[in-house]
C-alpha cells in the first residue's frame, strides 16, 4: 500500500497533506512537521459492515470507591494534584527549559519514595552521577528510589515490568524514542508514540506515570500538546526570567479542579514551598504609589491579592507603546478604549505599561477594574487610598459585571490587612466585619468618585 505523506502541527494537532510554515488553523508559525505514524487510511473499506465485539455498557452510578492517593508532603504539589497523587495515574509537567522541572520531580521523587512508594526515575537527559550530586545537593533522602538513563522505550518498558514500581518519572518525554517509530526523538510522532506506550501500559499495570515535557516556542522540540489528552493530569510549571518564583499550575485534572496553582521558590538548595503567596505579590502594601493597586484574585480556588502596576508617560512616537508583562494585551486595549470613550479619559499621546508584580500572570477578567484603576492612577498621579483592594469585570458599555467567589477574594484581603474594597455592586453581598465595601454600579461612577479633583 502507498502511503500519501501526511502532516502535523504540534500544536493543535491539525492533520494537512502538505508542509506550510504556518499553520492555517491555530496560525502557529513552524509547528508543522511531517508525521509517519498516520496512515490515511484508504482502501480499507467502511467500517459499518465488519463486525465488532459489543461494549460492556454500564450505568452512571458506580460501587466503586473514590481513587486512592498518596501524599507527596510537598503541600503545594499535592494541592495541584487534587489533594495528592492518584494511583495509576498519567501526568504531565510542561515547562519552559530550565525552569526546575527536574528539580521539582527529583525532590517530589524523594518525597514519595519517604511515604513507602517504590518510584523509579528515569532520565533522558542527565547522568546518574549528574542526578545523584544535586540529590545531594538538595539534602534530599533516598529511600525507595531508583535511579536510570535510558531514552530507549523497549528498555523503559522492560525495566517497568521487572521492578514493578509504584511510579515512575520521565524526564523528559522528548528523549524517549520507540524503534517501531521511524522518525527522530522529539517528533510528533515520535512523542505521541512513546507518550501512548508509557501510559496505556502504566494504567495496564496500575503505575502511576509522570512524563516531563519541554516546551518551546520555536516548536523545535514537539510541543507536548499532542501529550495532553493522553493523560489524566496537566501540570505546567511557569516563572518569569530574573524571578525565583515558580507557579506549578494545573491545566487539566481528570480528579480535581483545574487552574489550581502551587508556588514554589528556587532557591540554592532547590524549590521551597510558599505557603502564603499573597505576600509574595505584593511589595510594600499599604504604602500605595500612584500607578500601583491591589487586584483581589482567585487562581483555582485559592485566593491571591497581586499588586498591578501601570506608568502612563508622554509619547514621543506617533503611535504610543502599549506594553502589558503577566496580563492579555487585548484586554488592556479593551479597558483602555471604554476608558476612552465612555469616560473620556484620554490616553492619546501617552505611552501606556502594564505589569503584575512577582512574575505572576494572571488570565482572570476579574482585574480589569483593578487595572483600570491602576491605569487612571498613573495617568492623574493620584494614588488610591491606603489598604484597598479592587476587583470587578468591566463590560464593553462601561458597565461593571460582578465576579465569583467574592467572599474569598474578602477574607483573603482582611487577613492581610486591608480594609477597603472596592468593587462591582452585587445582588447578594456577603459582607465581612472588617473590610468598608465601595460599591461602583458602573466605570464612569468609578472615575468620578475615585479620581474626583481631576476627572471633572
Ligand atoms: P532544572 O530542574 O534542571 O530545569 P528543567 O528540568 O526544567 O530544565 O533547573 C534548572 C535551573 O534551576 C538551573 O538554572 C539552576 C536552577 N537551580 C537552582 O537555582 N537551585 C537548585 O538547587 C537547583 C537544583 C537548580
Ligand atoms: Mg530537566
Amino acid at each position: 500500500m502507498i502511503k500519501s505523506k501526511v502532516f502535523v502541527c504540534s500544536v493543535c494537532n491539525n492533520i494537512t497533506s502538505k508542509w506550510s510554515g504556518r499553520c492555517e488553523v491555530c496560525d502557529e508559525w513552524n509547528s508543522i512537521s511531517e508525521d509517519n505514524g498516520i496512515s490515511s487510511g484508504a482502501g480499507k473499506g467502511t467500517l459499518g459492515n465488519t463486525r465488532g465485539t459489543l461494549i460492556k455498557l454500564t450505568g452512571l452510578s458506580s460501587e466503586s470507591a473514590l481513587p486512592v492517593r498518596t501524599l507527596s508532603g510537598i503541600k503545594e504539589l499535592d494541592i495541584v494534584l487534587g489533594g495528592g497523587l492518584v494511583d495509576a495515574s498519567a501526568t504531565l509537567v510542561g515547562g519552559d527549559p530550565g525552569i526546575g522541572k527536574s528539580t521539582l520531580l527529583l525532590q517530589a521523587a524523594a518525597q514519595f519514595g519517604q511515604t513507602g512508594m517504590k518510584t523509579l526515575y528515569i532520565s533522558g537527559e542527565e547522568a546518574s552521577a549528574q542526578i545523584q550530586l544535586r540529590a545531594k545537593r538538595l539534602g534530599l533522602k533516598a529511600a525507595n528510589v531508583s535511579l536510570g538513563t535510558e531514552t530507549n522505550l523497549r528498555n523503559i518498558l522492560t525495566t517497568l515490568k521487572e521492578e514493578k514500581p509504584e511510579l515512575v518519572i520521565i524526564d523528559s518525554i522528548q528523549t524517549v524514542w520507540a524503534d517501531s517509530v521511524d522518525s527522530a526523538p522529539g517528533s510528533v510522532s515520535q512523542v505521541r508514540a512513546t507518550a501512548h506506550e508509557l501510559t496505556s501500559f502504566s494504567k495496564r499495570h496500575g503505575i502511576s506515570v509522570v512524563l516531563v515535557g519541554h516546551v518551546t516556542k520555536e516548536g523545535l522540540i514537539a510541543g507536548p500538546r499532542v501529550v495532553e489528552h493522553m493523560v489524566d493530569t496537566v501540570l505546567y510549571f511557569e516563572g518569569a526570567r530574573g524571578h525565583q518564583f515558580r507557579i506549578l499550575r494545573a491545566v487539566k485534572n481528570r480528579f480535581g479542579p483545574a487552574n489550581e496553582i502551587g508556588v514554589f521558590e528556587m532557591t540554592g538548595r532547590g524549590l521551597n514551598e510558599v505557603p502564603n503567596p499573597s505576600s509574595l505579590f505584593l511589595s510594600e502594601h499599604g504604602e500605595h504609589s500612584p500607578g500601583s493597586v491591589v487586584f483581589a484574585g482567585i487562581e483555582g480556588t485559592r485566593p491571591l491579592l497581586v499588586e498591578l502596576q501601570a506608568l502612563v508617560a508622554p509619547t514621543i512616537h506617533s503611535q504610543p507603546r502599549r506594553a502589558v508583562i503577566g496580563w492579555d494585551s487585548g484586554r488592556l486595549a479593551m479597558v483602555l478604549a471604554v476608558l476612552e470613550s465612555i469616560c473620556g479619559t484620554a490616553f492619546t499621546g501617552h505611552d501606556v505599561y502594564l505589569n503584575v508584580a512577582g512574575g505572576l500572570k494572571i488570565s482572570e477578567p476579574a482585574a480589569d477594574l483593578a487595572v483600570a484603576g491602576a491605569l487612571l492612577s498613573a495617568l492623574y498621579n493620584l494614588s488610591l487610598p491606603k489598604g484597598t483592594v479592587i476587583y470587578g469585570e468591566i463590560s464593553l458599555s462601561g458597565a461593571l459585571r460582578p465576579v465569583v467567589h467574592t467572599e474569598n477574594r474578602l477574607k483573603e484581603a482582611a487577613k492581610l490587612g486591608f480594609s477597603r474594597a472596592i468593587a462591582p455592586a452585587q445582588e447578594k453581598q456577603n459582607s465581612l466585619p472588617h473590610i468598608e465595601f465601595e460599591k461602583m454600579v458602573d466605570l464612569k461612577s468609578f472615575v468620578s468618585s475615585m479620581f474626583k479633583e481631576k476627572s471633572g
